[in-house]
Formats: C-alpha cells, sequence, structure tokens
C-alpha cells in the first residue's frame, strides 16, 4: 500500500538526526500536533521548534516548516524527483526515500545502512567519504533486479532493515543473510573490514559558561537565539551573567555536536522574581536543546541541593 508522503517526508527528515527508537516519539507528537502538512505549514515556526527541540541541528526543522509551506502553497506533493529536489531541504536522499516509498517511483535512498550493503555485496574498498559516488553507484544497479524495481519502496526498506539488523557495522551475521551466497565481500572474508573509512580529523573542543537564574515558581531566563547559526532561533540560556547575583557553581556540562564538542561551566542562582522583562519559561518544562536541557538540570539540581 502506497504510503502517504507527509509521513514518508517527516518520518525520512527525523531519521537523518538519530535512530528509529529516539525518532518514534517526537513522530508522534508531531503528528498529534501537525495532522497535515498544511498544518504544519501555518504554524508558527517557534511553535515547530519547540516540537523539535531535543532531536538536534535545528536548521533541519526550519527546513521542515519551510517545506510544509512549499508543499501547502504547490497543494500536494511533487511526484517527481526533481519536483522534490526543488523543495528546500530536501536532499538527494530525501527526494529517493518519498520518491521510492510513497510513489513508487524506481529509485534507490542511499542512506548509511545502504552504502555498507552496497560496499560489501560488490566488495568496494574506496574509502569514505571520498569513496561515496562509487558505492552509490553500484547500490543503484541493485535496482536493475525486476523484483526490485516492481517494489522500490519495499526493496528500500528491507535493505534498511538488512543494514540495521543482520548486515550490522562491527559484526555482521552473515550466516542469517538472505545475499549469503551473492556477496562478494562474504565470499572474501572481507564483510567486516567495508566500507573503509579514511580517518577523521579530531573534533575540535569549546568551552563556555550558560547562567541558570531561576526565580521563587521555577521559571528560569532564557533568551532565543539569533536566527542562524549554532541552535538557531531556539531558546537557550544566557551565556553572560544576566543580573548582579550569588552565582553557585553547578558544576559541567558536556555534548558533542556535529563539528565539535562543548563543555559549559552551569552557574546558577535563584531569585524572588525575574525582572518583568526577561523571556522565561517553567524550568521542568522549557523547549530547549539538549545541551540546555543538560545545564539546565544541572543548575536545578544545585538549587536543590542548596535549598
Ligand atoms: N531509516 C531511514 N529511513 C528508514 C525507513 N524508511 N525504514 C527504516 N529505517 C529507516
Amino acid at each position: 500500500m502506497p504510503a502517504d508522503p507527509y509521513h514518508v517526508w517527516l518520518s525520512e527528515i527525523m531519521l537523518q538526526q538519530t535512530v528509529v527508537a529516539t525518532v518514534i516519539p517526537y513522530y508522534a507528537k508531531f503528528l498529534a500536533a501537525y495532522p497535515t502538512i498544511e498544518s504544519l505549514g501555518v504554524a508558527p515556526v517557534d511553535d515547530v521548534l519547540g516540537h523539535w527541540a531535543g532531536l538536534g541541528y535545528y536548521a533541519r526543522a526550519r527546513n521542515l516548516h519551510a517545506c510544509a509551506r512549499a508543499v501547502a502553497a504547490l497543494g500536494t506533493f511533487p511526484q517527481t524527483i526533481e519536483g522534490l529536489r526543488a523543495l528546500p531541504g530536501i536532499g538527494p536522499y530525501t527526494a529517493n526515500a518519498v520518491g521510492a516509498i510513497a510513489f513508487g517511483l524506481p529509485v534507490l535512498p542511499v542512506d548509511g545502512n545502504i552504502e555498507r550493503v552496497a560496499a560489501r555485496v560488490f566488495a568496494i574498498n574506496a574509502p569514505l567519504p571520498g569513496g561515496k559516488k562509487e558505492i552509490g553507484a553500484a547500490a543503484a544497479r541493485l535496482l536493475e533486479d525486476r523484483a526490485a524495481r516492481a517494489a522500490p519502496g519495499d526493496f528500500a526498506q528491507a535493505l534498511f532493515d538488512l543494514g540495521a539488523t543482520i548486515c550490522t557495522p562491527q559484526s555482521p551475521d552473515c550466516g542469517r543473510c538472505p545475499w549469503h551466497g551473492h556477496c562478494a565481500a562474504q565470499a572474501r572474508g572481507i564483510a567486516a573490514t567495508l566500507p573503509v573509512r579514511a580517518k577523521k580529523p579530531e573534533r575540535p573542543h569549546r568551552n563556555g559558561v550558560v547562567y541558570v537564574l531561576m526565580d521563587a515558581q521555577d521559571d528560569v531566563w532564557l533568551l532565543r537565539r539569533p536566527p542562524r547559526g549554532l541552535l538557531g532561533g531556539m531558546l537557550a540560556l544566557p551565556e553572560t551573567p544576566p543580573v548582579a547575583a550569588k552565582w553557585r557553581d553547578a558544576g559541567e556540562v558536556r555534548h558533542v555536536f556535529t563539528h565539535f564538542s562543548l563543555t559549559l561551566n552551569v552557574q546558577a542562582a535563584r531569585r524572588k522574581a525575574l525582572p518583568a522583562d526577561a523571556l522565561r519559561a517553567p524550568a521542568a518544562t522549557a523547549p530547549l536543546p539538549s545541551v540546555m536541557r543538560k545545564a539546565l538540570d544541572a543548575g536545578r539540581r544545585a538549587l536543590d541541593d542548596a535549598a
């Protein structure tokens, strides 16, 4: 049965952030809040970012919103790869995933799982990321199979699942693999060594400070980050002391972003009231990105211990 393109698109965008188990509750909450792509398109972008909070990489949530508006303006999802590619935030992978799964187009969305399966089936040892093209071209050859072309969405999802459960990165379970007799890497005993990865340069590390200022109602002082750049447009804790107060050291939290890792020292203080014009939210439920949630919780613990 063909899948709803809105559902496929939404899940694929979320699955670019993290694993299926983590995505499921977010996906359910999103569909409850925005049952149609039109409802997502007309929602205020800050509400959408709030529902996304915790999934990371917030530019993706902005593109999600922009894409929903574009589709709503068109009246429907385009049903060609070119049309899909023209939408905000839709690259070759997502266009092929929606094309294959929702519209049955004969294309293969090559994610990390399918890349690994293809590198092994064809025993390609070109190192990633440079070898991406060669492996992608080989993966596309899998679609020459008639049965695969007859059900490209099922074929792609079968390969995702093969990669996630049997053709796993560290210890592929080749004995249980339905392609056991057709895999060049398995025949040569090198499946676990593929795909080869070029050594990555080490992630730089940064340090910072954030300030947790709470009032007697357990509201916390927040600010809205500028729309572009790290955590663009998200709520965040201030990085300079917002007022003079008796700051208490609440320890450190660490977070790993795509391009760097971060250690934040957390300073916490409580006052009876926040200034009238301060942006605030209940500390327990403020929709914050993960790194800010970790820092806020460290600050709350320090204030609880001090109380
Ligand atoms: N990972 C990304 N897309 C997926 C899908 N449609 N099914 C299973 N795993 C996936």
